[in-house]
């Protein structure tokens, strides 16, 4: 019986110290490390210099390696006795197709573990100075893809209900799409004043950020390209006060104290 297997490991968002302690273990017993785009590539540092690195190029916009050829890869080499680490950017179960490689190995009795990581969803607007949740701010927050699948059937996001269902909206693969969402959150009847932001390489040293309202969050970021996430809701007003934040401008702190007044 081959002792090979395979461990999908989350990286985390970007810098390489996020990557969990497990995760770290792993990666240093790899026999072969299968990565993504969106990995930091000091990480591939701390596999053994015998391993075989293995560039998959996933990214939002760009699918160098047709899933079906990464889970014959994944499978080829635990079958062959390897430890296989599928280093995925963030956590392997969010947008990361990493269930799809889980049953795919599991389908020809392919060991399969996973390390969970630390989402791009909360970390590139923690990163920000952006929580995505706060007591008297915001109590709910949804994580939504702004790139469906054009093969699936039907329209699976719902953004006219989503506009009021939660109270912070974080939408992973959204900078393309961004003026359609927001128009169509807007319809849904969430308030196009609603403080809003854009949050490019978070957490990573070429992190940057832009904030303005529903309304013309979609303008103001034209010029940033992925990977960025985008947050909806009252709890981006506090990156002007929590670190991370990047603004000079009061509107966070005004917000604050109303709050904080109402309380
Ligand atoms: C295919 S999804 C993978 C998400 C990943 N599994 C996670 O949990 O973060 C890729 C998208 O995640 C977001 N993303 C990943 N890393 C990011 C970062 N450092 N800063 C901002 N957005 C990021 C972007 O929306 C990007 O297009």
């Amino acid at each position: 019986m081959p002792s090979g297997r395979v461990v999908l490991v989350g990286a985390g968002p970007g810098d390489a110290e996020l990557i969990t302690i497990r995760g770290l273990r792993w990666l240093r017993r790899a026999d072969v490390v299968v990565y993504d785009q969106l990995v930091d590539p000091l990480l591939l540092t701390e596999a053994a210099g015998s391993a075989l690195k293995i560039f998959a190029g996933k990214s939002a916009a760009r699918h160098c390696v047709p899933q079906a050829a990464i889970h014959g890869l994944l499978i080829h080499h635990a079958l062959s006795g390897r430890v296989v680490v599928r280093l995925k950017g963030g956590d392997p179960f969010v947008y990361g197709r990493g269930g799809e490689e889980a049953l795919a190995c599991r389908m020809v009795g392919v060991q399969c573990d996973v390390v969970p990581g630390v989402s791009s969803a909360i970390a590139a607007p923690a990163a920000a100075g952006i929580p995505v949740t706060h007591r008297g701010l915001s109590s709910s927050f949804a994580v939504v893809t702004g790139h469906e699948d054009p093969a699936k059937p039907g329209k699976r996001v719902n953004w006219e209900r989503l506009g009021t269902a939660v109270d912070t909206l974080v939408v992973l693969m959204g900078v393309a799409t961004l003026p359609v969402i927001a128009a169509r959150l807007i319809n849904g009847g969430r308030d196009p004043a609603t403080p809003a932001a854009v949050v490019r390489w978070g957490a990573t040293d070429a992190q940057e950020s832009v904030a303005g309202t529903l309304a013309d969050i979609a303008e103001r970021s034209a010029h940033l390209t992925p990977p960025a996430v985008i947050v909806i809701g009252d709890v981006v007003n506090l990156r002007d006060l929590l670190p991370g934040g990047e603004t000079s401008t009061s509107a966070g702190a005004t917000c604050y104290a109303d709050f904080a007044a109402r309380k």
